[in-house]
């Protein structure tokens, strides 16, 4: 029987219009409204998109933001400082350099300048150790969106066995850490999973692939995953956004996948707009913290 496909537009509205309400009822408690700004160095097509797709967010949610353009020839140094600066300003509550940045830029050392308490993007190691610890502060925003799929479509974690494939530190690292934990600010039933992290130098990957309850399939290659790789009734959440000669495709071969998993998420349609909604749900806590 053919898979349910997972309405992730649906899910992202849905938790957008709670996330308005916390914001509503923070700016009435007397505080000023949270302040997302984002950077955004040279022109990068896509990085332009994905950066008003967030003021577009925001201001739906009730949500200051701005976005700084900065020249595709701008040093570290200028970044740097620009960083500074936010972290000092206390109308700002959260701070994000989109990325990738030009390659002349250290992206580490701009990333690990901003300031902790106003990282919304949970990439800062302090932020990544309290995640690793089982204490997280910030969750990054896409692992954490795939999490918030996985409740709202009825799907627990716990006891599972869940394949992830990629192991970026934007998606698969955290995700598996996440999955991992004994607790998730979400319930325990949506942590205490068996994760298996899989990479492009992974044995037997089909293998353990098709072994898994859910996979997440984050590697950044096109229909990557195929039917054959996973087991009768699994769940597939598909992280890879692919520009290809035939459009934008997932990691997932999805028409030949959904004929075998139980739940499947499209592309687009899925998981995308999940990770703008928990970069919301961050500026809003970041808000809370910094106040
Ligand atoms: N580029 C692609 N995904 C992301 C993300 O989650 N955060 C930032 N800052 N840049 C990105």
């Amino acid at each position: 029987m053919p898979a349910t496909t997972i309405d992730g537009k649906k899910i992202s509205k849905d938790i957008q219009t709670e996330i308005k309400q916390q914001v509503a009822d923070f700016v009435a408690a007397g505080h000023a409204p949270p302040k997302l700004v984002a950077v955004l160095v040279g022109q990068d097509p896509a990085s332009q998109v994905y950066v008003r797709n967030k003021e577009r967010a925001c201001k739906r949610a009730g949500i200051d933001s701005a976005l700084i353009q900065m020249d595709a020839t701008t040093t570290t140094q200028q970044l740097l400082e620009l960083v500074d600066q936010l972290n000092h300003d206390a109308t700002v509550s959260g701070i994000l350099v989109q990325l990738p940045l030009p390659s002349g830029i250290d992206s580490q050392r701009v990333l690990d300048a901003i300031s902790a308490l106003k990282d919304v993007d949970a990439f800062h190691p302090e932020n990544v150790g309290l995640l690793s610890q089982g204490r997280p502060r910030f969750l990054p925003c896409t692992p954490f969106g795939i999490v918030h799929i996985l409740k709202r479509s009825g799907i627990t974690t716990a006891g599972k066995s869940i394949c992830i494939i990629g192991r970026s530190d934007i998606v698969g690292k955290p995700m598996a850490l996440m999955l991992a934990q004994k607790d998730s600010p979400l319930g325990a039933d949506m942590a205490n999973a068996t994760v298996t992290l899989c990479h492009s130098r992974t044995k037997n990957l089909a293998e353990i692939c098709a072994s898994a309850d859910i996979v997440i399939a984050a590697i950044g290659k096109p229909e990557f995953v195929t039917a054959d790789m996973l087991k009768p009734g699994a769940v597939v959440i598909d992280v890879g956004i692919n520009r290809t000669d035939q459009g934008l495709v997932g990691d997932v071969d999805f028409e030949a996948a959904a004929e075998v998993a139980s739940q499947i998420t499209p592309v687009p349609g899925g998981v995308g707009p999940l990770t703008v909604t928990i970069l919301l749900e961050n500026t809003l806590k970041a808000a809370q913290l910094n106040q």
